[in-house]
């Protein structure tokens, strides 16, 4: 009798403790997306399988105030959905120092040492120090210099759609860009020859099981975010096991370099960067010493974070021009004047290929790979022309997908019309509504390398980035 009585009382303040918790943002005069679940939040409607997430995500865009904002719950975490181009720019650009981190896990288990040291992961001054130190792997002019790596391996495609088309003429081209992209990014990140294009490449088949959220892995994220004490001194593993796998590769890699030669690739880079900061020690010590774990922690977060991405983003490209034979006629005879006046494809002639950039940017457009982005509140915040404060430690996501959809931003939002993105016409884009890269100082480090696969994306006019 008593023992029900308490188990009775324990789960009336369980649910009222879950119902103050989820009056968050109510309390704050914020309309809650609907869909929010007693402990689960919005959770189990975000994790549904039968639709696409984005679409669940667009349906509170449209309908429940996320165009503006709206307010959500990760279990019992206030999320916040930011769609208005304004608010957008202001998260993630003029008050970006309010919003320098991303959602972090802090893993304690000590297989998660690498994940902890990403880009992606990392937070306050010390994001800034690698970012700083790993932006200067990205410049055009690095860029320029692996274009040759890149153009081996775009060889190696076209011998192997002619290789195929002898078995079978349905070539699957997302794994075949899936291949490629692998090729190119364990080339240009460390010299690496992975043979993806063989039938059993392992590389590939690693990488693309780091991209399955088994229902374990899923678990384990909700206890992160649940009571993310418990799954610290669980020691719980937040990073793939694949993980170690690049990891393990990545280490052999520096082991050969010490010895060996250099290819101008990324892990040369960074080494390079680390033998000037050495030398400085005497008069200075660099602030943020590049240590043997940020260089790996790079270069498998390059291969993670460039593999999916680039593989989608070549993919929904083909896909969209193999349904518009119009446009891609139009992009055809773009690229064989180009070749005509250069000679051959050289990395300056893909930068002038305006069609193609549009074909490029548009594919983005409508299939973002990052359908969104979030950023985590370090300091409270007033958002502009509210009362609402976000506080530290809120997170605030941005529905990429939607404002990419928006018909008030993008007319006919439907349509693939890569000429929506000519020079003439960039003014009719309205800031804060394409990002498929994210914006801000926290946006993706990468995108300059996308140049190089996806030839002519970012483009320079006037020494400014084109979008
Ligand atoms: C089509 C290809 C790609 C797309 C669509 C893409 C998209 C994104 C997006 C949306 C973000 C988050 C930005 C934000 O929150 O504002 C991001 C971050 C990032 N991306 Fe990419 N990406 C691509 C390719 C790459 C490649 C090839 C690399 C590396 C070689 C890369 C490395 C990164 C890194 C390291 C970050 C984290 C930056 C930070 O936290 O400071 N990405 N990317
Ligand atoms: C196109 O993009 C969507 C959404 O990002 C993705 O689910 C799909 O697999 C992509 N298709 C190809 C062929 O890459």
């Amino acid at each position: 009798m008593i023992t029900w009585a308490l188990l009775a009382v324990l789960l009336v303040s369980a649910l009222l403790y879950s119902r103050w918790r989820h009056s968050y943002w109510s309390s704050r005069g914020v309309p809650t997306a609907p869909g929010s679940i007693p402990f689960l939040g919005h959770t189990l409607k975000l994790l549904n399988r039968k639709k696409y997430r984005w679409l669940i995500i667009d349906e509170m865009y449209r309908n429940h105030g996320g165009s503006l904002f709206c307010g959500l719950y990760d279990i019992h975490n206030p999320n916040l959905m930011v769609g208005d181009p304004d608010l957008v720019k202001a998260v993630l650009i003029k008050d970006f120092d309010h919003f320098a981190d991303r959602r972090s896990f802090k893993a304690t288990n000590p297989k998660d040492k690498v994940f902890n040291e990403m880009l992606t992961s990392a937070t306050g001054d010390h994001w800034k120090g690698i970012r700083s130190v790993l932006s200067t792997s990205f410049t055009s002019g690095r860029m320029k210099g692996m274009f040759p790596l890149v153009e081996a391996k775009a060889e190696g495609l076209v011998d192997y759609f002619h290789r195929q088309l002898e078995k079978d003429p349905v070539i699957r081209m997302k794994e075949s860009f899936g291949m490629y992209t692998m090729e190119v990014i364990s080339s240009c990140a460390f010299g690496l020859e992975t043979n993806s294009f063989e039938e059993d490449g392992i590389f590939p088949q690693k990488a693309m099981e780091m991209f399955k959220i088994s229902p374990f892995r899923m678990a384990k994220f909700l206890l992160f975010l649940t009571v993310p004490k418990l799954a610290k001194l669980l020691n719980v593993q937040i990073s793939h096991e694949n993980t170690e796998f690049f990891t393990d590769v990545v280490i052999e890699t520096m082991k050969q370099r010490k010895t060996g030669g250099k290819r101008g690739d990324f892990l040369d880079i960074m080494l390079e960067t680390r033998e000037d900061q050495n030398e400085k020690t005497d008069k200075k010590k660099p602030k943020y010493p590049l240590s043997d774990e940020t260089v790996i922690a790079s270069s498998v977060l390059f291969i993670i974070a460039g593999y999916d991405t680039t593989a989608n983003t070549l993919g929904n490209a083909t896909f969209l021009l193999a349904k518009h034979t119009e446009e891609q006629e139009r992009l055809r005879e773009e690229l064989k004047k180009i070749i005509e006046e250069h000679g051959t494809l050289t990395y300056q002639g893909i930068m002038e290929a305006k069609y193609l950039d549009g074909c490029i940017s548009e594919a983005l457009r409508i299939h973002p790979p990052a359908h969104f982005t979030e950023r985590c509140c370090t300091k409270n915040y007033q958002l502009p022309g509210t009362d609402v404060v976000i506080a530290k430690g809120d997170v605030v996501s941005i529905p990429v997908w939607s404002l990419h959809h928006d018909q008030r931003y993008w007319p006919e939002p439907e349509k693939f019309d890569p000429t929506r993105f000519f020079p003439e016409n960039k003014d009719r884009i309205v800031s804060g509504t394409y990002l498929p890269f994210g914006l801000g100082p926290r946006n993706c480090i990468g995108k300059g390398s996308l140049a190089l696969h996806c030839v002519g994306l970012h483009k320079k006019k006037n020494g400014k980035p084109l979008h």
